[in-house]
């Protein structure tokens, strides 16, 4: 051997030789302790109260606003390629919002017939149903109002299980509050169990939701953008590392079934704190409408491909710890996991 090469073997050790196992791309696939499954995936549906709207979203590319009636055409090609579940959000446009939100548990509101309709068509479809006040009360905050334009925190709470009961007595096998009230899960418990669905309903808690710049498609989406002011009194700090682990221990403490972190990819770190705090309980990451619009400008602008881009970013997450994502692309992995 040339004397550069006989080097190079005897810094060579067996422990060296790492790409004999992933050579193959079916090796590949069992070097991940866990993969993307059809049954991690829950698609985040917008239901508006016109019954025959199908209405594009611009900031989201390939998503809709749907009337109760177009249910049955949107669901059931995904349902038969496999979706299992949805999370339902209510884009009320014809309602009367208050400073109380009473919109969000109207019996004739988009939600709560969108929860029976999707029961009556696809009785084994899992639907959470998105619990907040944003879309329904004419300030856009997520919580119930002082003079002054804080938050008071005991009535919010009050109103937000109010509404998590009657979406879980329409019939949602779960309900996600997204509005970051302190005391919210334990209220909401108490109220599933007072209903006796204690038993019945998941309580998925946006446990660690931060006060993102990235939600931003989706309050297009939604029309819950706020009137004045943020979300920063409630929504956490992005750099909050050690209040998202506080939120964690303190939503599983309070009840919570499901343990949510949101966004996800710039929080793969807190996703991980979580695995680790809550290892019993599922865990939940949303992939929220900024991730999914920046990774299809990237694609557009020619930065990677899209699939083999969305694929990597779930991955991350599923390394990270996450058992169950909340995802805009759900009908594609839907379509590229056969
Ligand atoms: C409402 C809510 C928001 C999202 C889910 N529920 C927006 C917000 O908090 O302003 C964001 C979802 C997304 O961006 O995809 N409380
Ligand atoms: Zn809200």
């Amino acid at each position: 051997l040339p004397p550069a090469l006989k080097k190079y073997k005897h810094t060579m050790d067996i422990s060296s030789i790492l790409q004999g196992g992933y050579h193959h791309p079916l090796a590949r696939t069992w070097q991940g302790k866990r993969q993307l499954t059809k049954s991690m995936l829950m698609y985040p549906i917008f239901i508006t109260d016109e019954p025959d709207a199908s209405v594009e979203i611009a900031s989201l590319p390939g998503q809709r606003r749907w009337g109760i009636n177009k249910l049955e055409g949107f669901l059931a090609p995904l349902v038969r390629k496999g979706l299992q579940s949805v999370i339902l959000f209510g884009v009320p446009t014809k309602c009367e919002k208050d400073m109380r939100g009473s919109p969000a548990d109207d019996a004739s509101g988009p939600v709560i017939l969108a929860i029976k309709k999707i029961r009556q068509l696809f009785p084994t479809l899992y639907i959470a149903c998105d619990v907040c006040l944003c879309e329904y009360t004419d300030h856009g905050h997520c919580g119930l109002l002082n003079a002054d334009g804080s938050i008071d925190n005991a009535p919010s709470v009050e109103r937000i299980a109010q509404v998590a009961v009657s979406y879980a007595k329409a019939g949602a096998h779960c309900v996600a509050p997204s509005d970051m009230m302190d005391g919210r899960i334990k209220a909401i418990k108490n109220g599933l169990i007072e209903a006796k669905l204690g038993n019945k309903c998941t309580l998925m808690s946006y446990s660690a939701k931060f006060a993102s710049c990235m939600y931003g498609p989706f309050r297009d989406a939604a029309g819950s953008a706020p009137s004045f002011g943020d979300r920063k009194c409630y929504q956490l700090p992005p750099a909050a590392k050690g209040l998202a682990r506080r939120a964690i221990q303190r939503d599983t403490a309070e009840g919570a079934d499901i343990i949510m972190v949101k966004p996800a990819l710039p929080y793969l770190d807190v996703i991980a704190d979580a695995a680790e705090l809550a290892p019993d309980h599922p865990l939940a990451c949303y992939q929220v409408s900024g991730e999914f619009a920046m990774i299809h400008a990237g694609a557009k602008a020619g930065v990677y491909d899209l699939r083999t881009m969305a694929f990597e970013a779930v991955d991350s997450m599923i390394r990270a710890g996450a058992t169950l994502i909340l995802t805009y692309f759900t009908p594609d992995f839907l379509e590229w996991l056969d």
